[in-house]
């Protein structure tokens, strides 16, 4: 227990979308704090109070623990998936049928049998909701990414995220505790992949696919540092590293041929990645890349993601690498 502490429970770091805070309060984290720092918790304890009333009049957030999932992320990808993809992907079939060429008949962004590398995966919510769309029989797999385990944010809640996924997946499963602009976790990605295409030849399923990712999410956020805008170029940062490497560095050069792809992509494949708003300028680069490199692009707000917020889902379909002209 610690009592004395209980009354500055609401200092303690919270994760920005799940309901738990990181940990309990230590002792050292309330005697680190020195005087000069009382004005600030007085400050942060109004924000913090309307964070709590923010979580409390969100339905996602009742919706999710009604649920018991890790965090109310998992209804953005649940939207994307099974109402903006089947959207798109009519349009664009529609296109096709008139210029005469053949779409695979697809009515969702995850396939049963789909390879997905998940970046920024803590606490578990886009993989769990993942991991329910997969079929084992068809080697469906999904390799997490944190620089958290997925279950440290999850402290007050008894529920154990990794298992319920490994329940669907069992080791199908990877996760990488590690920060994903690093060659040594982006080793220890390609490794996972290599593992989880092994384990699909050794059970010999029917449409076993290649070791190749089909689909990078990545819901990764820069850690807040309270300045709105250094938080968004942070952010697009870490998006424009997701698509280097699902699509290759290339697509950011402006004589990009497809033909040079060194990413991870699957031909085809298809890239989900978070960032927040921060004007044409700034996100020209991105845009950029992902209309050389993919065949399709396209910007989403899902109801579930907060209106006041700036984040938005950028939506790369149809990864041209070898086939394109
Ligand atoms: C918004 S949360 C992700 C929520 C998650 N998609 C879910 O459904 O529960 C963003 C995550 O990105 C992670 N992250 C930020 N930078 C990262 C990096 N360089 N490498 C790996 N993960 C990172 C953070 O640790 C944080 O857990």
């Amino acid at each position: 227990m610690w009592p004395a502490a209980l009354g500055r429970w609401a200092e303690i770091p919270i994760c920005n979308l799940c309901l738990h805070r990181k940990r309990p309060p230590l002792i050292g984290d309330l005697v680190a704090r020195g005087k000069h720092s009382q004005r600030k918790s007085k400050e942060r304890s109004q924000s913090s109070n309307r964070w709590i009333e923010r979580q409390r009049r969100d339905p996602y957030v009742a919706m999710a623990q009604v649920q018991g999932l890790p965090s109310r992320s998992s209804f953005k990808l649940k939207e994307i998936n099974e109402f903006y993809f089947p959207h798109l992907h009519a349009k664009l079939e529609e296109k096709c049928k008139c210029s005469g060429s053949n779409r695979p008949n697809r009515r969702k962004l995850i396939q049963p049998g789909a390879l997905i590398l998940d970046l920024g995966a803590a606490p578990g919510g886009w993989s769990l909701y993942a991991s329910t769309q997969l079929k084992l029989g068809l080697g469906g797999a999904v390799v997490a990414v944190d620089l958290l385990s997925l279950d440290e944010t999850l402290h007050s809640c008894n529920s154990d995220i990794t298992s319920r996924i490994r329940a669907n997946l069992q080791s199908n499963f990877h996760f990488i505790q590690g920060d994903f602009t690093m060659n040594e976790t982006r080793k220890r990605i390609m490794g996972a992949f290599a593992n989880v295409s092994k384990n699909i030849q050794n059970n010999d399923s029917a449409g076993a696919i290649g070791r190749r990712p089909n689909l990078v999410l990545s819901d990764m956020a820069a850690n807040f540092t309270g300045d709105s805008d250094t938080d968004a170029i942070r952010t697009l940062d870490l998006c424009e590293r997701a698509m280097a490497f699902a699509a290759g560095t290339g697509c950011f050069n402006p004589s990009y041929s497809p033909r040079d792809g060194e990413g991870v992509l699957e031909d085809g494949g298809a890239l989900l990645c978070k960032f927040f708003t921060c004007g044409r300028e700034n996100e020209a680069e991105l845009m950029d890349a992902a209309k050389r490199a993919f065949g399709s692009v396209h910007i989403l707000k899902p109801k579930a993601s907060r209106k006041e917020s700036s984040e938005v889902y950028l939506l790369a379909l149809d990864h041209r690498k070898k086939n394109a002209k």
